[in-house]
């Protein structure tokens, strides 16, 4: 615990800081006093097994949930009680669903629907998607950086699962971010395509501070430079990936858990966490 403040960055270099967030629902307390501070320029992962609250983390700092106490500051402004779509507005960008919506449209006429959204010049019925040259030249070049430049023109429910992945990221980037939230953007992808979202993560703009929450620990490894253990609700450490991987408290917690002791508190689900790093 006592990582945690003495690694803490100087208060100028904090993009996103949580303090003391606490989040119950009824008698279940799935946030217990977390606080995380997220450095400018961040690449940095929070991991932890199933249940341990980190999905419940990112729904509070994104807004979809209100924490029951505690505080959400994003460069500099309190915004623990705007709503999500203003902290969008804010620069604070999660990465998007797209499994429902868009699945008509290509990527292609999804980026520049999201880019022309952005630059508040919504879309114009009576124009062709992206037929804006500023438009279409920043959907070129996120397509690019994505690896979508060739299937641009599939509709996105018949793209391969990793390509909507990867979809999903450029989404998020077309909102030009300040602070990016991954959630799991390898889960359920399969082994052949991960590569692609492993390279892509990597090159992500060096000035968008990244938060990436993942179970698959080759990408938690090769991707962060800063890490956060939560467990069961808290925080159990935070330090630099080596500090993490050598950590007995953060080896107990990820092997132990076939065991009684750490078994009981999570049961299968918590065993399937771990197995996938
Ligand atoms: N809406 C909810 N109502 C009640 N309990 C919840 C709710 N959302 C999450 N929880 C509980 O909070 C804990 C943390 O869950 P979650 O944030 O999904 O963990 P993780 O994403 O790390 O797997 C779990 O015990 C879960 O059952
Ligand atoms: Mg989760």
């Amino acid at each position: 615990m006592s990582a945690l403040h003495k690694s803490a960055a100087p208060a100028g270099d904090i993009v996103l800081s949580a303090d003391n967030l606490v989040k119950r629902f009824g008698g279940i307390t799935a946030t217990g006093n977390v606080t995380l501070h997220l450095a400018r320029g961040a690449r940095h992962a929070l991991i932890g097994p199933n249940g341990a609250g980190k999905t419940t983390l990112i729904n509070l700092l994104t807004g979809v949930l209100d924490p029951t106490e505690g505080r959400i500051v994003l460069e500099g402004e309190d915004i623990t009680r705007l709503a999500p779509h203003q902290r969008v507005r804010r620069g604070m960008v999660r990465t998007f669903q797209i499994n429902q919506l868009f699945a008509s449209m290509t990527p292609l006429q999804t980026l520049a629907l999201v880019i022309a959204q952005h630059r508040g010049q919504g879309a114009r019925w009576w124009k062709p998607l992206g037929s804006d040259p500023a438009v279409a030249a920043r959907a070129e070049a996120l397509l690019e950086t994505f690896r979508l430049t060739e299937v641009m023109n599939q509709r996105t429910e018949h793209l391969a699962y990793g390509k909507r992945r990867l979809l999903e990221i450029a989404i998020a980037l077309a909102c030009e971010p300040r602070v990016l939230l991954l959630d799991e953007p390898v889960a359920g992808v399969p082994a052949g395509e991960r590569e692609e979202i492993l390279q892509t993560v990597a090159a992500l703009p060096a000035d968008v501070s990244v938060l990436l929450i993942e179970h698959d620990m080759d990408l938690v490894f090769s991707f962060a430079k800063r890490m956060t253990v939560l467990v069961n609700g808290t925080v159990l450490t935070e330090g630099s990936p080596d500090e993490i991987a050598n950590d007995p408290q953060v080896k107990a917690v990820y092997l132990g858990h076939g065991d009684d002791h750490h078994g009981a508190a999570h049961g299968a689900n918590g065993a399937n966490g771990a197995a996938h790093g």
